[in-house]
């Protein structure tokens, strides 16, 4: 059973929040020397030239100018929290990662974030939202890097760079700074139809929450989980918030973007500073590990479709609570580093190929963001685990290594410390069978089926939500200056569904595109045996 309620632990990093910006009785130099001026340069006489051996001006404003770091090349906009994660040991018979057994506790930090705007931009707009968890377990750490919206753009991560371009500002003009109503955006999605499915959920209220603390978040990819046994499941994470999902108006947005750019920021740490914790549970919708890891029809490997809830329940396995802010936004949130590839035994990737190309992506990144290889040395990026590597030296390497035999095999520092039986505790990924086959580059014929899901998105919302995705597609068609832009993206809404289009043309001033003009619809794969349910136990 879920625990009522979940006790607040200590701080996994950072400085106590009382502690003052400079600690002792005097200023001194990055090296310790005493200060008796900060305020002045050293110059020849009161109004004469500055002298270049004044070494303090020097030292300080080197250090300044450099005091800023690339931004996020997606998701720059953000905002993290503390918290600690509580296991409550329903997901034990599927996965033997310590952090999921019943009342374990584990220090975890959240980032949230926008995906599109640069790291000053406003809060509201409609975007897709970042969900990042680190999970700092006592077997190593887990980071679940997900969105708040279950499916994504594109299937294969190679399409990255070009969806990505696409929702970026136009290269000539940067504009616009962080939100997808532009013409390169209903460029790429009105030819690249896979994206079909996320556009809904975009421009539904999904796109303007109301908070942070009122998303769900998706791992979105299926990951496979194994327990003590060696018995593995495919799974997808869900976050559920306890205060329930609620959206903004888009008129509300839109206010607030003016009013107060920071509101999700700024509702997210008040919370937390009063008190008010979020709180999220965590869940599973769990499928059997078939040879062809698909469920019900739907291809478990294609990230742009979900495993609808009357499928595949979401089963609670334990509860998030974020209950610390940040000491230092920079120290924290901006150089917090997650990585798809974190993983801990008991929780292993599938072929996804969106997921796949995640896997190298993230670190590459960081490489050049924070600095060089070191960055997991970082306070926020530290394992809670302890670590024993024979990684060595580079930029900004911070610990003082001794010995003098970083490699393996080794006499000369007492061997390297494996022992038997070491992979009952150790990562190992899960002896998948992989398929004969011979080098593609060709998406499967099981990824085909584009419009099904935006579909039965679009008719699982009530009238007044589907006025309000036709409502938000005409503003952002509406801001696009080429004409036959706004008439493909039309031809695509025909296609999920005619009167969806038919209300879109009606506010954009142009004719309805024609029924016989369309392709032919890809057939739906069945979505039978409503209810049907997989049990964690069984
Ligand atoms: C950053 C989620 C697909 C590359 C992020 C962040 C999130 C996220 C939440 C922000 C992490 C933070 O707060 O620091 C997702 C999801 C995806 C997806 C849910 C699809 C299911 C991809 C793909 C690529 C990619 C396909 C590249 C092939 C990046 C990069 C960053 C990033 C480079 C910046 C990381 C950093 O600078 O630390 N992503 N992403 N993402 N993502 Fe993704």
């Amino acid at each position: 059973d879920a625990p009522e309620t979940v006790t607040p632990t200590g701080a996994p990093t950072g400085a106590p929040k009382t502690a003052n910006s400079q600690q002792g009785a005097f200023l001194t130099t990055a090296q310790g020397v005493r200060l008796y001026d900060t305020d002045h340069s050293l110059k020849a006489g009161e109004r004469g030239p500055t002298l270049l051996q004044d070494h303090h001006l020097r030292e300080k404003i080197m250090h300044f100018d450099h005091e800023r770091i690339p931004e996020r090349v997606v998701h720059a906009r953000g905002a993290g929290a503390h918290g600690v994660f509580v296991g409550y040991g329903t997901a034990e018979n599927i996965c033997k990662a310590g952090f999921l057994k019943e009342g374990v506790s584990t220090p975890v930090f959240v980032r949230f974030s926008t995906v599109v705007g640069s790291r000053g931009s406003a809060d509201t707009v409609r975007d897709t939202r970042g969900f990042a968890t680190k999970f700092y377990t006592d077997e190593g750490t887990f980071d679940l890097v997900g969105n708040n919206i279950p499916v994504f753009f594109i299937q294969d991560g190679i399409k990255f760079p070009d969806i990505i371009h696409a929702v970026k500002p136009h290269p000539d003009r940067e504009i616009p700074q962080a939100q997808s109503a532009h013409d390169t955006f209903w460029d790429f999605v009105s030819q690249h139809t896979e994206a079909t499915h996320h556009m809904m959920w975009h421009v539904s209220d999904r796109g303007v929450p109301r908070s942070y603390r009122t998303m769900e978040g998706f791992g979105v990819h299926t990951f496979r989980l194994v327990n003590e046994a060696g018995e593995t499941s495919l799974v997808k994470f869900h976050w559920k918030p306890k205060l329930g999902v609620h959206s903004l108006l888009w008129e509300e947005a839109q206010m607030i973007s003016g009013f107060d750019p920071d509101f999700h920021r700024r509702d997210l740490y008040d919370a937390i500073e009063s008190g008010a914790f979020p709180q999220w549970e965590f869940g599973v919708q769990v499928f059997p590990d078939t040879p062809d890891q698909t469920f019900e029809g739907i291809d478990l490997l294609d990230s742009t479709k979900i495993v609808p809830e009357e499928l595949a329940p979401v089963q609670p396995i334990g509860m998030l609570t974020l209950n610390r802010n940040p000491t230092n936004f920079f120290a924290e949130s901006e150089q917090v580093a997650f990585h798809t590839g974190h993983l801990v035994p008991g929780i292993d990737v599938t072929d996804d190929p969106l997921l796949h190309a995640r896997l190298f992506s993230y670190l590459d990144t960081q490489l050049t963001r924070l600095g060089g290889p070191n960055f997991g040395q970082i306070p926020i990026n530290r394992p809670h685990a302890p670590v024993n590597d024979m990684l060595r030296d580079g930029f900004h390497q911070h610990a003082v290594h001794g010995g003098v035999a970083p490699y393996k095999p080794n006499s000369l520092d007492g061997g390297c410390p494996f022992f038997a039986g070491s992979k009952d505790l150790a990562y190992v990924e899960v002896p998948q069978r992989v398929a004969e086959a011979t080098k593609v580059r060709k998406a499967p014929e099981s990824f085909a089926d584009h419009f099904t899901q935006p579909r039965q998105f679009f008719h699982s919302l009530s009238p007044l939500e589907q006025e309000h995705v036709i409502r938000a597609i005409t503003f952002e068609l509406g801001k696009c200056y080429e004409q036959a832009i706004k008439e493909r993206q039309l031809l695509v809404l025909a296609k999920v569904d005619t009167r969806l289009a038919a209300e879109v043309a009606t506010g954009l001033g142009l004719p309805a595109p024609e029924a016989e003009a369309l392709p032919e619809v890809v057939p739906s794969p069945a979505l039978s045996q409503l209810g049907q349910e997989w049990p964690i136990d069984g």
